[in-house]
């Protein structure tokens, strides 16, 4: 008789920054956070060497995401992981390109799997061997040249914490876990996605041109990068005091920055933070690449829904498409869920 195959069923978050935007790539701060959406992939070991993949969400004839997983598996078997051929699952609660790191959650998802099939445990350095192979997956298979930051808040986010990355370690990027205690302090995270897509996988698109101009110099987008530095480290004292208007006040500023200096924002991202901003909110920020995607907005829990409202009535005056809202806070990276036979 023949023994069940084994299958081992992983998720990752999709993840949310709090601020420090489009300094990944220029070895700055970030602080993001892994969310409670996530992509789950399961992963059945075949006897052949193909890989064989079904999503629940896969578009008809939309095969990029395939390249994700592609890309993954190469990379592992690169880094020297005997990785077999395989069967792949895929399902997922975040929202594809809508700014909440899709692509990130799905190639930490499988990664993580893999690592559960092999017997690998999932400490802090193969969290980051993997954080380091998604990204090559996405940079290097698939030609979408991001920076980092969203593959290790999938694979490093805690519950209850945002991530303090600095790229400029010379050890690689230096990981501080940074308690986020918004509940407790009556306050809410709203993400808001304008419905406006992007693709960062264009090499001729807006992210690929903003990332060689930082590398050309330009005085303009590069004083972008250093006052977002300051205010990500400025956020991080905030939090720790426990000072939120200022927190909130940062992340205004740090949209003022994305939208004046580093030229990244849409309108339908500018009206959604000044809406919010309008309505009450402590603070509010385009969040993820830019040129479409979500707002990030910090409001007292129980003004959220007036700030929602708001937000859709302005859009509702422009005759936009209504946006769609999501409560987040900071859940937990990227985990095994069962090695079931
Ligand atoms: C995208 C990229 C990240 C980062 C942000 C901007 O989300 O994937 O690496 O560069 O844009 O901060």
């Amino acid at each position: 008789m023949h023994s069940p195959r084994p299958a081992v069923v992983a998720r990752a978050p999709g993840r949310v920054n709090l601020i420090g935007e489009h300094t990944d790539y220029n070895g700055g701060l970030c602080l993001p956070f892994a969310i409670r959406l996530a992509t789950t992939a399961t992963v059945t070991p075949r006897a052949d060497d193909q890989l064989r993949m079904t999503s629940t969400e896969a578009a008809s004839g939309d095969t990029l995401w395939q390249r994700y997983v592609v890309g993954v598996v190469a990379e592992l078997r690169a880094a020297g992981w005997t990785v077999p051929g395989l069967d792949i699952g895929l399902a997922s609660t975040v929202p594809l390109g809508g700014g909440l790191s899709s692509s990130a959650a799905l190639e930490c998802a499988v990664a993580t799997a893999v690592a559960g099939l092999l017997g690998i445990p999932l400490d802090a350095d193969t969290r980051r061997l993997l954080a380091g192979a998604c990204r090559r997956a996405e940079t290097d298979h698939v030609g979408a040249p991001t920076g980092g930051m969203d593959q290790l808040a999938s694979m490093l986010g805690a519950e209850g914490h945002a991530l303090l990355v600095d790229f400029a370690d010379p050890g690689g990027p230096a990981t501080t876990p940074v308690p986020l205690p918004v509940t407790a302090a009556g306050l809410a995270l709203l993400v808001t996605d304008t419905g406006v897509r992007h693709s960062l996988a264009d090499g001729d698109g807006g992210y690929a041109q903003r990332r060689r101009e930082c590398e050309a110099g330009e005085p303009r987008r590069l004083r972008h990068v250093t006052t977002e530095n300051d205010r990500v480290r400025a956020a991080v004292e905030a939090i720790d005091d426990g000072e939120w208007d200022r927190l909130g006040a940062l992340m205004t500023a740090s949209h003022a920055s994305l939208r004046d200096d580093f030229e990244v924002s849409v309108p339908q991202l500018d009206l959604a933070v000044e809406t919010a901003n309008g309505a009450g909110a402590l603070g509010s920020r385009m969040t993820g690449g830019g040129f479409g995607g979500c707002t990030i907005t910090l409001v007292a829990a129980d003004r959220a829904a007036v700030v929602r409202e708001a937000v859709d009535a302005a859009y509702a005056e422009r005759g936009w498409a209504n946006p769609v809202h999501h409560l987040v806070e900071p859940g937990p990276g990227a985990e095994v869920l069962s090695t079931a036979g």
